[in-house]
C-alpha cells in the first residue's frame, strides 16, 4: 500500500507533537502547517522535526490554506489549529471567532474545492457542552457554551456537520475532554499547576495563585487522546465521537494530589486569587466515552494520578538545573 501523507494544522501545540509522533509511528509522510513566527517555536516537536516536513500558512488566510491542501495533496487533515486558551476568548473575541470558527471554514473550503475526498478531523471540545444540559456529556447532549472559545468551537462543530451532509467529505469531529501532558501550555490550570510544584520545591517560587478551585474536569492524557483522532479517521464512515475518562476531578485534587508528589503540604503555598476567576465559569465536565470504546475500540491508558504525578516530576526535571546552588 502506498504512504499516506497527513497534513496537521497546528503540529506545533500540545496535540500537534503527540499526534505528529503517532502518525510517523504508523508510516505516514507527515506535513505541518505552521504560521511564521520571530522566535522558534518547534520545542514540542525537536525530537522528530528531521522527520516532519513544514509548510508556511496561517487560519486567517484563506489562498495559504487552499494552496498548501493543493501542493501537499493529502489523504487525511487534522485541523488543530485554533486560539485554545479560555480566558483569551474574552479579551480577544473576534480573533478567536477568526481562528477557532472560521478558520475550520477555511480548512474545509481548501478540501471541498481541491480535492473532496480528503478526509477532515475537526478538534472540538467539551467545553460547548459549558453549563452542561445533561450528565455524563455525550455526543447527543444540547451545548450550551460559557465563553466565547465556547461559541467558536459549537461554529467549527457544525460546519464540520455541514461539509459532512452539503458535500459528502468525510469530515468528523472529536468533541474532546480536557487533556494534558508535560507538553501543556504553561497558561493552563494543570501545568500551572506541575510547573508552579515545581518551582516551590526547587526554591524558585514561593507561593502558587489560582482561581477558581471548585471547578471539575474530566481530565485525561493527552498521548491517550491523539489515537482516537487516528481512529476516527479510519473508520469506514464519517461520525463524532466523545473522547473522554468518563471521571471528574476538581481543580483542588489536582492541586491536593501535585504537591503531595513533592512531598509538599499545598496548603501552605496555594493563594486564591479572585484575578483568575472568568466572567462566565464551566463548573463540572465528565464525559461518556462508550460510542468511542465501542465503534472505535479506544479506551484511555493513563490514569488521573499517574498524569498528575508524570507532569510534576517531568517539571522538576527540567527545573532542576535552575535551583540555586
Ligand atoms: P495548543 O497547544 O494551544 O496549540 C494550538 C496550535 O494552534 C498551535 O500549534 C498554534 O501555533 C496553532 N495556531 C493558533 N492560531 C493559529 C493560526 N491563526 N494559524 C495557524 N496555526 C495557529 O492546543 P492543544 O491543546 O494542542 O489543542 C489542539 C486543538 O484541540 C485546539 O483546537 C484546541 O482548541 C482543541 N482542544 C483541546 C483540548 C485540550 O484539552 N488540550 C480539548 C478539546 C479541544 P503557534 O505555535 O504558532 O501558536
Ligand atoms: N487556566 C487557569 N488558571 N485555570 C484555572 C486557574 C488558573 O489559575 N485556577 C482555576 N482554574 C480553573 C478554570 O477556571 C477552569 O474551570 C479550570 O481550571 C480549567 O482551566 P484550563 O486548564 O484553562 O482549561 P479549560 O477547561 O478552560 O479549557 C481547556 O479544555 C478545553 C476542553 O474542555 C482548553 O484546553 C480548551 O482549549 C479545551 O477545549
Amino acid at each position: 500500500m502506498s504512504q499516506k501523507t497527513a497534513l496537521i494544522t497546528g503540529i506545533t501545540g500540545q496535540d500537534g507533537s503527540y499526534l505528529a509522533e503517532l502518525l510517523l509511528k504508523e508510516g505516514y509522510r507527515v506535513v505541518g502547517m505552521t504560521r511564521r513566527s520571530s522566535t522558534d517555536v518547534h520545542e514540542r516537536i525537536a525530537h522528530i522535526v528531521d522527520e516532519i516536513e513544514f509548510v508556511s500558512g496561517d487560519l486567517l488566510d484563506q489562498s495559504s490554506i487552499t494552496a498548501i491542501v493543493s501542493a501537499v495533496r493529502p489523504d487525511e487533515i487534522y485541523n488543530l489549529a485554533a486560539q485554545s486558551f479560555v480566558p483569551t476568548s474574552w479579551t480577544q473575541p473576534v480573533l478567536t471567532g477568526e481562528f477557532t470558527a472560521l478558520g475550520v471554514t477555511r480548512v474545509l473550503e481548501a478540501v471541498r474545492s481541491v480535492n473532496p475526498k480528503i478526509k477532515f478531523y475537526q478538534a472540538s471540545s467539551s467545553e460547548m457542552f459549558g453549563k452542561v444540559q445533561e450528565t455524563p456529556q455525550r455526543e447527543t447532549t444540547p451545548f450550551y457554551p460559557r465563553s466565547p472559545y465556547g461559541v467558536a468551537k459549537i461554529y467549527g462543530h457544525w460546519i464540520t456537520i455541514n461539509y459532512r451532509e452539503s458535500y459528502d467529505v468525510f469530515a468528523v469531529s472529536g468533541i474532546l475532554f480536557n487533556h494534558e501532558s508535560a507538553r501543556r501550555g504553561k497558561e493552563f490550570v494543570t501545568r500551572k499547576i506541575s510547573d508552579g510544584v515545581a518551582r516551590i520545591k526547587l526554591g524558585l517560587q514561593q507561593e502558587l495563585r489560582l482561581g477558581n478551585l471548585d471547578a471539575q474536569r474530566d481530565w485525561g492524557f493527552a498521548g491517550d487522546y491523539v489515537r482516537a483522532m487516528w481512529l476516527m479517521l479510519q473508520q469506514p464512515r464519517p461520525d463524532d465521537y466523545v473522547v473522554a475518562t468518563g471521571r471528574t476531578h476538581s481543580v483542588r485534587d489536582f492541586v491536593r494530589l501535585a504537591f503531595a508528589a513533592a512531598d509538599l503540604d499545598w496548603e501552605r503555598y496555594v493563594v486564591v486569587d479572585p484575578r483568575f476567576y472568568r466572567p462566565a465559569e464551566v463548573d463540572v465536565l465528565v464525559g461518556d466515552a462508550s460510542k468511542a470504546y465501542r465503534e472505535l475500540g479506544w479506551e484511555p491508558e493513563v490514569s488521573f494520578e499517574r498524569l498528575v504525578e508524570t507532569m510534576v516530576l517531568a517539571d522538576l526535571d527540567r527545573l532542576r538545573p535552575f535551583a540555586p546552588a
